[in-house]
């Protein structure tokens, strides 16, 4: 398999700030790789680095079987890359902005049409609107329209997700998925686990360090304890509880219920009285799967 991206041991400061340590890892030509983690976590000093807009202080990175230093050149013209925030002129029309990002790039709209036609199509109809005016989901599609207008073998996409509605959210991901076909290496973050899910491959990202890199399914196949899922109309009240008594270990919340390792691994019944106890009625304890979020948890909670 093609290897898009080979970091070996990326380091970058920022002063006193260890913004990446040692990272290390490869995206194989055609995936769509996600970086997962909080703010903070080094996921766009690494997005630089890899489009070339930033120099690592120490390791090695190579991008498209080029070296991001002396490649930079030849690496800018095949990398197309949407920053968190938003590159688009916002004066200047749909049409306009897509236009401009073609010229640049020396190519034309017409050209490399049938690869945006499926995202750019949702916003053709408002193509005279300043892009200043769209609603956050109108821009991530014309942002994304105007960073895949030159046809790139790369595709780096800083948290393109963050801060549009969930509906947007899940439209994004479908439009990825529908580029597939072109053999385009896709790199992502989120700070949202649940699009771990649609990645190939994720690395989790902390603190400057990768903690794990793998298939989704395989990163929650790797929470090593017995996990359970605690349900109670009083949610609050609930993990309070829980994260009180002496027999659990871990207790965090995860959409409707809260998930709890036990210090002894195995369920301790007297959890039930306890509850009882605390006033706290209608509980369902059920044995769950780890999600992404319960393995990143355990892995961020190891490394302390
Ligand atoms: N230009 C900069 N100057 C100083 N510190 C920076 C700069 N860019 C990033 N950092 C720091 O590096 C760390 C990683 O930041 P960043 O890469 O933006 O993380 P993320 O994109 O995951 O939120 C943070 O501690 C941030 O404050
Ligand atoms: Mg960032």
């Amino acid at each position: 398999m093609k290897k898009a991206v080979e970091s070996s041991g990326t380091g970058k400061k920022f002063g006193a700030t260890q913004a990446l340590k040692d990272i290390s890892f490869v995206v194989n030509e055609g995936e769509i790789f996600g970086f997962i983690g909080p703010d903070g976590a080094g996921k766009t000093t690494l997005f630089r680095i890899i489009t070339t807009l930033l120099l690592p202080d120490e390791g090695e990175m190579k991008v498209l079987g080029l070296d991001c230093r002396s490649g930079y050149k030849e690496l800018r013209k095949n990398i197309g890359y949407m920053p968190g925030r938003f590159s688009l002129y916002q004066d200047l029309s749909v049409e306009e902005n897509l236009h401009f990002y073609a010229t640049v790039f020396g190519t034309t709209v017409e050209e490399n049409y049938d690869l945006i036609s499926g995202i750019y199509s949702h916003i053709e109809p408002f193509k005279k609107r300043l892009a200043g005016r769209l609603s956050g989901g109108m821009k991530q599609k014309l942002a994304l329209s105007c960073a895949l207008i030159h046809k790139p073998a790369l595709l780096v996409l800083d948290e393109p997700t963050t801060g549009v509605d969930a509906v947007s959210r899940s439209e994004f991901w479908e439009m990825l998925k529908k580029l597939k076909p072109y053999n385009i290496t896709i790199i992502v973050s989120t700070p949202y686990m649940d699009e771990a899910m649609k990645c190939d491959r994720v690395a989790l990202i902390q603190d400057g360090q990768i903690l794990s890199v793998d298939q989704p399914e395989k990163v929650r196949d790797g929470f090593s304890r017995k996990l359970f899922s605690v349900k109670a109309p009083e949610k609050y009240k609930l993990i309070t509880a829980l994260r009180s008594y002496p027999g659990i270990s871990t207790a965090y919340p995860f959409g409707d219920a809260v998930h709890v390792t036990f210090k002894d691994d195995d369920f301790d019944d007297a959890l039930y009285d306890y509850l009882d106890r605390m006033g706290i009625t209608d509980v369902k304890i059920t044995g769950t799967r780890a999600g992404i979020e319960d393995r990143f948890l355990e892995l961020m909670g190891s490394k302390v």
